[in-house]
């Protein structure tokens, strides 16, 4: 028996808690090293067209679904199709997976907050500070058992309210710091390729892994194709908008990565002359570049330490929801209490996230499909397990339960204006463009094809 859900106030409660749990380490992190590396402009431009476009009916169909069952991804796929009940179990296998190697970041960022309140900011900017830390042992091990720690703790003592009350706070602060931030390294000497690279599609920097990235970092970034929408959604009202609420939800999530790229990419131009190789440095990108950055400023130091206070923040809730969802899933399915359930999360997130956080060091020469480990869980879940989860997620709402059943749920507060976009995008684009996504990402991870 579901219990009786509590809701959402109104549309700004909905929509915040959303954006709480989609701005994170996706938006700072993540979305920057991937522009920089498959052709910024080109990158962006793809993944702006895919979010309005795919990520819009994508979000709004699980916002519906879990508005519609009034159950979480497990329970309502279930409950809409009992073939498709695999769809639910295997989009709530993500968070599991994400949630250890998201945790080896938040470490990294963690480490870096505590380097800046401890007065060793210009260290931080040295060349070779970054990988001289991965590249450890016990460091990246310690960083990520606080992170992940603190994480389990707030999750245990039930205090994520009090966490997100802060983020709440936190959050416009983030934004204007990195408005600040981005203003200053545009104005850099030498930011303006950087800002050419970033704002001007170069299609000759298109490939089909511009798209197959730009589509698993949208996925990761706005929390869909993993089961999380359809929780938020089982607990919003039925006279709040979905369709705007989307909507703004989209804003909120692509402008903050927008402004993380702006503060990013033309600081790599700026302060290291926009050197191939820094483009193409991956997961380690933000935190070799902004050290740099902050280091010219005056009061970088303190800059410094405001900004990755508020990254921690912004980590945390999302950290947070991931393991909300892992252990919510593992109590309903298992009757454990809480206490035993966190605790089994918590180690085993540990375990899992363990080869992540040694990746770049001792084990650096395992090789998994010929990535690092951090790089293996991220390409599984955002290049395999998503898309397949969106795929099922089209082909049940589009051809079984049909798109009428999600639409007059979203009907039900008013006149849905995208309705064409989104039944086409369900039934037909998105389930052509998720098959081609899903051969080519898998083709070239076994080196079968080179794109
Ligand atoms: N969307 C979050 C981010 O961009 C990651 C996340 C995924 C958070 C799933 C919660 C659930 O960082």
């Amino acid at each position: 028996m579901e219990k009786k859900r509590s809701s959402f106030t109104g549309k700004l409660g909905f929509v915040l808690a959303a954006a709480g749990s989609a701005v994170g380490l996706g938006n700072i992190w993540r979305f920057p090293y991937l522009a920089a590396q498959y052709g910024g402009g080109v990158f962006l431009l793809v993944y702006i067209l895919l979010a309005v476009t795919f990520g819009f009916a994508m979000m709004a169909a699980e916002i519906a679904i879990g508005r519609k069952t009034g159950l979480s991804a497990i329970g309502a796929f279930e409950k809409l199709n009992k073939k498709f009940s695999f769809v639910g179990y295997l989009g709530a296998l993500v968070p599991a997976l994400i949630l250890p190697y998201y945790s080896v970041i938040g470490g990294w960022v963690t480490k870096y907050f505590v380097v800046y309140i401890t007065g060793d900011s210009a260290e931080a900017a040295k060349d070779g500070y970054f990988n001289s830390f991965i590249s450890g042992t016990a460091s990246p091990i310690f960083w990520f058992s606080i992170f992940i720690a603190i994480t389990a703790l707030i999750v245990l003592l039930g205090v994520e309210k009090g966490i997100e009350k802060l983020s709440k706070i936190m959050m416009p602060i983030l934004i204007l710091l990195s408005l600040v931030v981005a203003v200053y390294v545009c104005l850099t000497p030498g930011a303006g390729a950087g800002i050419a690279y970033y704002l001007k599609p170069d299609f000759s920097h298109f490939s089909i892994m511009t798209v197959v990235a730009a589509m698993g970092q949208m996925f990761y970034s706005m929390s869909i194709a993993m089961g999380i929408m359809i929780t938020y959604g089982s607990y919003m009202k039925k006279e709040v908008s979905i369709e705007s609420s989307v909507h703004q939800i989209e804003i909120f999530d692509t402008g903050i990565a927008f402004l993380a790229g702006l503060m990013i990419i033309p600081a790599v131009f700026a302060f290291s002359g926009g050197d191939p190789a820094s483009l193409g440095a991956g997961p380690g990108l933000m935190f070799i570049t902004l050290p740099k950055v902050f280091d010219s400023m005056t009061g970088g130091a303190i800059i410094g330490a405001l900004f990755f206070l508020l990254v921690f923040f912004a980590a945390l809730t999302s950290s947070i929801s991931l393991m909300e969802t892992v252990v919510s899933i593992l109590q309903d399915k298992l009757k454990w209490n809480r206490r035993l359930t966190c605790l089994v999360v918590f180690i085993g997130s540990l375990l899992i996230g363990l080869p992540s956080a040694l990746g770049y060091g001792p084990l650096e020469g395992i090789k998994l499909l010929g990535m690092q480990c951090l790089d293996f869980f991220d390409f599984i879940t955002n290049s395999v397990i998503m898309p397949i989860v969106a795929l099922f997620t089209c082909i049940m709402v589009g051809y079984v339960i049909k798109p009428k059943t999600l639409t007059d749920e979203i009907e039900l507060s008013g006149h849905f204006r995208l309705k064409k976009l989104f039944i086409v995008m369900i039934r037909y684009i998105a389930p052509i463009f998720l098959v081609v996504i899903l051969i080519s990402s898998v083709l070239s991870a076994f080196g079968i094809i080179k794109i």
